[in-house]
């Protein structure tokens, strides 16, 4: 385990175990549709790979770069730095994002999305910080519901390090205070 990590939350057993039960969800939601999953870089990286492994309904997929972070506090703002390379006008979407904190993030790309004239926005996302929430929103697909701490690994980063842990574990308080 990295010196960084305070305690493992979830191995990587665990991640498998849940992408797959989310790839089920998502299947039977999205059996006669063609969905375009939209990963939210760089985070989402790791669980968009095992995720779309596991759905069996016709899927495309497409990034989207957006920043809201700098070092563990959310700024508020979101930018988008990296944008799709298709109109999403009469898609249905689902955004792939690795987790949801204030919810700012999330609610800036789907109504984004809604605004070019996607037909539906869905979300998925591994981890869920429902206790940091400021804005409305609830992720249609969600992984695990966690309380509030810093985690890394599998795709999330303190300063963009520590996304190739295979795991996702609380980062000891002394490196980011
Ligand atoms: P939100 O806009 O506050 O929901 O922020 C979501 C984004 O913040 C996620 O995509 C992550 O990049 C980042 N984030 C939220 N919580 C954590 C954490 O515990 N560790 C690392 N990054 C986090
Ligand atoms: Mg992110």
């Amino acid at each position: 385990m990295k010196e960084v990590v305070k305690e493992i939350l979830f191995d990587s057993k665990q991640i498998e175990d849940c992408c797959t039960r989310l790839a089920k969800e998502i299947d039977r939601d999205y059996a006669e549709k063609t969905p375009l999953l939209v990963g939210l870089l760089k985070g989402s990286v790791p669980f968009m790979a095992d995720l779309i492994k596991r759905i069996e309904t016709d899927i495309t997929i497409d990034f989207m770069g957006v920043s809201s972070y700098v070092g563990t506090e959310s700024s508020g703002e979101v930018t988008i730095v990296k944008d799709l390379e298709i109109s999403v006008k009469g898609l249905d979407i689902i955004i792939v994002e690795d987790i949801i904190d204030t919810g700012r993030t999330i609610k800036a790309v789907r109504d984004c999305l809604l605004r070019r004239g996607a037909n539906s926005v869905k979300v998925v996302t591994l981890l869920d910080k429902p206790e940091r929430r400021v804005v409305t929103l609830i992720p249609d697909y969600n992984g695990f519901v966690i309380p509030n701490v810093f985690v890394i690994g599998y795709g999330i980063d303190f300063n963009q390090k520590y996304r190739n842990l295979p795991y996702v574990g609380v980062m000891k308080e002394e490196y980011y205070q």
